[in-house]
C-alpha cells in the first residue's frame, strides 16, 4: 500500500506528539509495514484516509491503537544480564540498607519505610520479573532477614496496554522462559498452565502496574524512587524528547537514587543532572545528593 510523502509526513508528526518516537524519513517502509493493519482495521481505505482521520480524530482509542502498532515490544528475562547483575550486588545490598534506616526512622513502618522500584516501558514484564526474583532470592537466601518482600514497592509501566495485560497474567510460552531464565529459576518460578507457563503468585504479587506514557507531562506520581529501570525504550525517540523524558526520571528520583538504561542508551549530550558510576560491565546513573 503507497504512503505519499504529504501523508508520512502527517503521520510521522502525529506519532511523535503523542509517544515521542521519532521516524526519520528513511522510515517510510516501517510505518508502511507496521501501520497497514491499522489502515485497515479503522475501515480507512488508504494511508491518506487514515491520516486524515488522524487529523479529526483525537481519541485516546485511536492513539493507543497507533502506538500499539508502531512500538517494538521486544524484551527478556535478565536482558543483557550484567544491569541484573549490578542490581543483584550492588544496588540491591543499597536498598536493604535503605529500608532498614527508613524502618528506624519510621517505627510505624508503612510507605515510608518501602524501597520504591520504577520500570517504565517494562513490556510484558519479563524486567520487573527478574527484578522481584532478584529480590525473591535475596530475602530467601537469608542474608537479610530483617527485609520482606512487602518491604519493596515494584511498579510497572508501559504505554501499551495490550502488553500490560499480558504481563499482568503472567504467562509466557516456553520459548519465552527460555530466553534468559535458567532451568533452575523456570523450575522454581513457574508452573504449566495448558501449552503455557504460569509465574507463581508471590512473584507476580510483587509487581503493580500502570498504563502510562512517559512523554506525558502529568507522568508524575507522588511517590519518589530509589531505582528506575528505563531500557531500550528512549533510544526510539528524538533527542528533545528524551531531554523531556531524562527531566521527568530526574523528578522521580530519591537524591543517590539509581537510573538503568538500555545498553545502546546513555545521556551523553542530553543532560549532565546524573552522575555515571561503573558497576562491572554497566553504567548506572545516579542523582546526586541534594542536601
Ligand atoms: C523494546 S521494549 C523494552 C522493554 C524492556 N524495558 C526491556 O528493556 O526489555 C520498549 C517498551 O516501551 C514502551 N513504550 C514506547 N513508548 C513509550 C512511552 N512513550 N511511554 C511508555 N512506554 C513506552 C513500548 O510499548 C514497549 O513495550
Amino acid at each position: 500500500m503507497d504512503l505519499s510523502p504529504q501523508d508520512f509526513d502527517i503521520i510521522r508528526d502525529y506519532i511523535q506528539r503523542v509517544s515521542g518516537i521519532a521516524f526519520s524519513r528513511e522510515k517510510v517502509y516501517l510505518i508502511q509495514q507496521r501501520l497497514e493493519p491499522l489502515v485497515q482495521s479503522t475501515g480507512c481505505k488508504d494511508f491518506s484516509e487514515l491520516s486524515r482521520k488522524l487529523v479529526h480524530d483525537d481519541s485516546v482509542r485511536l492513539r493507543n491503537e497507533v502506538i500499539l502498532s508502531i512500538t517494538t515490544n521486544e524484551t527478556s528475562f535478565f536482558r543483557d544480564a550484567h544491569p541484573f547483575e549490578a542490581f543483584r550486588t550492588v544496588i540491591l545490598p543499597d536498598l536493604a540498607a535503605r529500608i532498614r534506616r527508613r524502618k528506624a526512622a519510621f517505627p510505624g513502618g508503612g510507605s515510608p519505610a518501602k524501597a520504591y522500584i520504577l520500570s517504565t516501558g517494562a513490556s510484558t514484564g519479563q524486567e520487573p520479573y527478574s527484578i522481584a526474583m532478584l529480590i525473591h532470592e535475596l530475602i530467601a537466601g537469608g542474608p537479610a532477614p530483617d527485609i520482606a518482600a512487602t518491604d519493596f514497592n515494584i511498579l510497572a509501566t508501559d504505554i501499551s496496554k495490550k502488553v500490560l495485560q499480558k504481563a499482568m497474567a503472567g504467562e509466557y510460552a516456553k520459548s519465552e522462559l527460555d530466553r534468559g531464565l535458567s532451568k533452575e529459576r523456570q523450575a522454581a518460578y513457574f508452573t504449566p498452565s495448558g501449552a503455557r507457563w504460569r509465574l507463581i503468585d508471590p512473584i507476580r504479587n510483587m509487581v503493580r502496574w500502570h498504563q502510562l506514557n512517559i512523554v506525558e507531562p502529568y507522568a508524575i506520581f507522588g511517590i519518589k524512587c530509589d531505582v528506575i529501570f528505563c531500557r531500550n525504550m528512549m533510544i526510539y525517540f528524538d533527542d528533545a524528547t528524551k531531554r523531556r523524558v531524562f527531566d521527568t526520571l530526574f523528578r522521580f528520583l530519591t537524591d543517590d537514587g539509581y537510573l538503568v538504561l538500555g545498553a545502546m542508551e546513555n545521556t551523553y549530550m542530553l543532560t549532565d543532572k546524573f552522575r555515571s558510576v561503573r558497576m562491572g560491565e554497566t553504567l548506572v546513573y545516579r542523582k546526586p545528593r541534594t542536601g
